[in-house]
C-alpha cells in the first residue's frame, strides 16, 4: 500500500509500480516493477509541502499533458498558479488527470515494451542532470525533468519534428511556473556537455548503443526516437552550457 505525500508521488511515482534506486552510474538503474495493492492520495497532506517540492511535482503533471493531451496543456497554462498555490479545485483536477493519464498508459504496457516509454519525456536529459549533480538534493527530480522537457522540445524543433514556436511555448510555460530551464543557472551548474552526453548514453532505455530519446511532434504528441543523433544532442548541450 502506498500513501504518497508529495505532489510528485501522487501524480507519478505511486502509479505504475516502478521502484528503483539511484547509483553513481546513473538514475534508477537498479529496481523492479511491483504494483501496490492500494494507493491513497490525500490532497490534505500537501498543505505542508513547500513551494519548491510542489513545483517539482508540477513538472510531472505538465509532462503528462505534453506527452499526450494538448487540451490539458492549455488548461495547465491557465491553472499552473492555482495548482502551485494548492487551490483544491485546480489541484484535484490536475492530480486526477495526471493519474488517469498514467494509469491508462501503464495498463496498456506495464513492463515498458512500448508506449510506457513515452512517460520518460524529458527524463533522459533529466537523469543525466541528476547524476551530474550526484543526487545530493541540489537539484530536485522535478526540476531536472522541467529542464529536460525544455531540452527535448528544443531538440525536437532543431531536428524538424516540431516548430520553434511550440518549443518556445513549452519553455515559456515552464519558466512562468518558476522552473529554471537555463542550464547555466540550474542548481548544480556548471554542467559539462560532454559528461551529460556520456551519462545520457548510459541510460537504461538505450538498446545496442543507440541513443533512445522521447521527442515530440508537437504539444501532446510525444514519440520514441530509437536512433537520436548523439552529435546533435551534444551540440545542443554545448550550446546550452557554454
Ligand atoms: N517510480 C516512479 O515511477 C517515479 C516517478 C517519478 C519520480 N520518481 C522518483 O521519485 C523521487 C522523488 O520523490 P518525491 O518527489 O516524492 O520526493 P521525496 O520523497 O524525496 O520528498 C521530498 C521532500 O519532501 C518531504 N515531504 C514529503 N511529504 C511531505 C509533506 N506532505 N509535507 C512536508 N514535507 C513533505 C520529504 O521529507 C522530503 O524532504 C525521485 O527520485 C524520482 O526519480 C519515481
Ligand atoms: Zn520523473
Amino acid at each position: 500500500m502506498q500513501i504518497p505525500t508529495t505532489l510528485l508521488a501522487q501524480v507519478d511515482s505511486s502509479v505504475g509500480g516502478k521502484t528503483a534506486i539511484d547509483t553513481p552510474e546513473g538514475k534508477n538503474l537498479i529496481g523492479l516493477i511491483h504494483q501496490p495493492k492500494l494507493v491513497l492520495a490525500d490532497l490534505d497532506v500537501l498543505a505542508t509541502l513547500d513551494d519548491r517540492q510542489m513545483r517539482a511535482g508540477y513538472a510531472e503533471i505538465v509532462k503528462a499533458a505534453l506527452i499526450g493531451d494538448a487540451a490539458f496543456f492549455d488548461w495547465c497554462e491557465q491553472n499552473a498558479a492555482a495548482i502551485l498555490h494548492g487551490k483544491p479545485v485546480a489541484l484535484q483536477h490536475a492530480i486526477a488527470t495526471a493519474i488517469s493519464f498514467k494509469a491508462r498508459i501503464v495498463e496498456q504496457d506495464e513492463t515498458e515494451q512500448g508506449v510506457r516509454a513515452l512517460l520518460n519525456l524529458g527524463h533522459t536529459f533529466a537523469h543525466a542532470l541528476e547524476a551530474h549533480s550526484a543526487y545530493d538534493g541540489t537539484l530536485l527530480h522535478g526540476e531536472a525533468v522541467a529542464a529536460g522537457i525544455a531540452l527535448a522540445f528544443q531538440l525536437s524543433a532543431q531536428l524538424g519534428h516540431c516548430t520553434d514556436a511550440e518549443a518556445a511555448r513549452v519553455k515559456t510555460h515552464l519558466e512562468r511556473a518558476g522552473f529554471i530551464t537555463n542550464l547555466r543557472k540550474l542548481p548544480g551548474a556548471p554542467y559539462d556537455a560532454e559528461k551529460l552526453t556520456a551519462l545520457m548514453a548510459a541510460d537504461k532505455k538505450n538498446e545496442a548503443g543507440l541513443l533512445t530519446l522521447i521527442l515530440a511532434r508537437g504539444i501532446g504528441k510525444a514519440f520514441m526516437d530509437r536512433n537520436a543523433p548523439v552529435d546533435r544532442v551534444l551540440a545542443l548541450l554545448q550550446q546550452e552550457t557554454r
